[in-house]
């Protein structure tokens, strides 16, 4: 076992959530140019930004408005979301020097990050098919080879929540996309994943490992849910 790995099994193994998790973490692994997608009321940032002193730069990218085409619980009314950003900038004022606000979609900002410049990325948006596919693609580039994606809702059920709502692919697609992108991607207590980009050859399908520290990621297969009958239980009903 390397020093990654003994270092995610003590946080994970001393955490009671995923913000003392992420704080543990990021302080061993001290990095100084963080990035997190879909930010709401600031809470994880603030955290970080606490937390971690090796962090120089945090860019914060959400819309903070009403998407169209994203049907998911958070995606509530704009006035809302202005109440959120605003909360947002309260709590991370003490790190104002710090935080960069990148106000957009991903699609939208990601511009503003110079490919290959994150040492951490945390994707925390849009947790749907496309968003999750459209986040990790997009916020690849901008990692550091050998650098670090880290993620929320990671469910062993596309079902996260009733099935009015747009189903959450976060598994198994980031397993997908580590064994494309050669990378070591870790499931994670408190429905967390850690993927590290290949240091030496980022893009060789080589170095895909996955280490499962829950137990709960045996089975990517979605035959299995798609033929589950009744429908499913939304996971906040289990
Ligand atoms: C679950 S909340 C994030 C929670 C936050 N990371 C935390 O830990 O406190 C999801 C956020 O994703 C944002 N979001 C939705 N679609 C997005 C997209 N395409 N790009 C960036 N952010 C998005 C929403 O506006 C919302 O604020």
């Amino acid at each position: 076992m390397d020093s990654l790995e003994t270092a995610v099994r003590h946080h994970s193994g001393i955490a009671v959530d995923r913000i003392p998790f992420w704080v543990g973490l990021l302080h061993h692994l001290a990095p100084r140019t963080v990035a997190e997608v879909g930010v709401w009321r600031g809470d994880f940032a603030a955290a970080m930004l606490a937390g971690c002193e090796s962090i120089a730069r945090y860019d914060l990218i959400d819309p903070w408005r009403h998407l169209p085409d994203w049907n998911k619980p958070a995606n509530i009314e704009d006035a809302t979301f202005e109440q959120h950003l605003a909360a947002t900038l309260a709590k991370t004022e003490f790190a104002a020097t710090r935080r960069r606000v990148l106000r957009g979609r991903t699609t939208e900002v990601a511009d503003q990050i110079v490919d290959a410049n994150l040492d951490f990325a945390y994707i925390d948006g849009d947790h749907t098919l496309r968003g999750i596919t459209i986040d990790l693609l997009t916020m690849w580039p901008k990692v550091k080879p050998g650098g670090f994606i880290g993620g929320d809702d990671l469910w062993p059920t596309i079902w996260q929540h009733e099935a009015r709502f747009e189903p959450t692919l976060v598994f198994p697609f980031v397993l997908h996309f580590a064994e494309a992108m050669g990378a070591r991607l870790f499931a994670l207590p408190h429905a967390q994943f850690l993927l590290q980009k290949n240091l030496v050859n980022p893009g060789s399908a080589r170095g895909f490992t996955f280490t499962d520290l829950t137990g709960r990621y045996g089975d990517p297969s979605l035959r299995r849910q798609f033929l589950a009958a009744p429908m499913p239980t939304p996971v906040s009903e289990r």
